[in-house]
């Protein structure tokens, strides 16, 4: 039964107006977002590790000078959101010890390894562009820090995917033993890319109630078939094979009919045993630990100053 206040609340969601951190929400929505938005973030920033890998054996000084580039941006990305997520009483250390001790989540595709320069090219076509899918329609959402946010973020973006794309069109028009590295990056990227839109809807506890709230603006399975149908002609022009045999354009849905991840990988790499989630967590953590002496002397020098300032 919702009371007069979340009767209104709902109101204004339905006429798509923009809740502003200082007005009344439920605490259900104020949950929902931290989880969402503080995950989001986490996303950005583990996801600098997969890439991060080769900025230092980039083929070229172009090539790592653009990935340097994206990485640089995902960063950026991070702290927007980190941001949103402290307009809600949430600090950003809380959400980081959170993410160190496994207790909130980032977005599974890091979980996977980048093994060869063409993984450089899938991660940007790819994940980079279901990303996009994504956010795209997630600029729309109703809680104003995070939406704006999104639109931010949405304009770096593009350029994430098409030089990921550019790889891969460079490589497929190679040798055809950087043919074979670009064809085995797709193979190893698909479905995990695929599971970055969530568990299939009638396993997503979350969408209904995010999306009646419009923190969710598409079901998973919507945002997946969408991707799947912008990314499989852009597969063919490479010349590469989607890695399922399976997939077939069905004119009566205007889609292609396409085989499932497998969710219990997908449910294992989410609760932490995926092929590489002890590194990457590991990772953070030692930054985190590594980094604790420079905030100590920030966190120093700024109660000096205010002393000073008071004396
Ligand atoms: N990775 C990790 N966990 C996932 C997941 C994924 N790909 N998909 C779903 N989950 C988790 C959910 O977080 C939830 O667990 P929780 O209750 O502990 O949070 C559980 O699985 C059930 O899934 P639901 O579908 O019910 O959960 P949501 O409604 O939250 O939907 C989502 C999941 C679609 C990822 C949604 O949270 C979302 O749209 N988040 C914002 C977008 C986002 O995080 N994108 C990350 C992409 S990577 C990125 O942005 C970096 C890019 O620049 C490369």
């Amino acid at each position: 039964e919702m009371t007069p206040e979340e009767i209104a609340f709902q109101d204004r969601i339905d006429r798509n107006e923009k809740i502003e951190p200082k007005e009344w929400m439920p605490e259900g929505y104020r949950k929902t977002l931290i989880r969402q938005i503080g995950q989001h973030a986490h996303s950005e920033i583990v996801g600098q590790l997969p890439e991060g890998n080769w900025i230092t054996r980039a083929p070229t000084l172009e090539r790592k000078a653009i990935l340097l580039a994206k990485v640089q941006d995902e960063a950026g990305h991070g702290l927007y959101l980190y941001c949103a997520a402290e307009t809600l009483g949430v600090s950003r250390d809380e959400l980081l010890e959170k993410l160190h001790s496994g207790n909130m989540k980032y977005s599974s595709i890091f979980n996977y390894p980048t093994l060869t320069w063409a993984d450089m090219g899938a991660v940007g076509w790819l994940v980079d562009g279901a990303a996009i899918m994504n956010q795209v329609p997630l600029q729309r959402t109703s809680y104003g820090p995070y939406s704006r946010a999104m639109i931010r973020i949405c304009k770096e973006e593009s350029f994430h995917q098409r030089q990921g794309y550019d790889i891969m069109m460079k490589m497929c028009a190679g040798t055809p033993e950087q043919k074979a590295m670009a064809q085995d990056a797709l193979n190893r990227f698909w479905y995990p890319a695929l599971m970055m839109f969530g568990p299939s809807d009638k396993d997503s506890v979350h969408s209904a109630q995010s999306m009646a709230w419009k923190i969710k603006m598409n079901t998973n399975d919507e945002l997946r078939q969408k991707f799947v149908d912008q990314t499989v002609p852009q597969a063919e022009y490479l010349g590469l094979t989607v890695p399922d045999p399976d997939l077939k354009w069905n004119e009566d849905k205007g889609g292609y009919d396409f085989s499932e991840p497998d969710w219990s990988e997908f449910f294992a790499v989410i609760a932490g045993n995926g092929p590489c989630n002890a590194e990457r967590l590991g990772a953070r953590v030692k930054a985190w630990e590594d980094g604790a002496w420079f905030r100590e002397g920030l966190m120093a020098h700024a109660a000096k100053a205010e002393d000073r300032a008071r004396a």
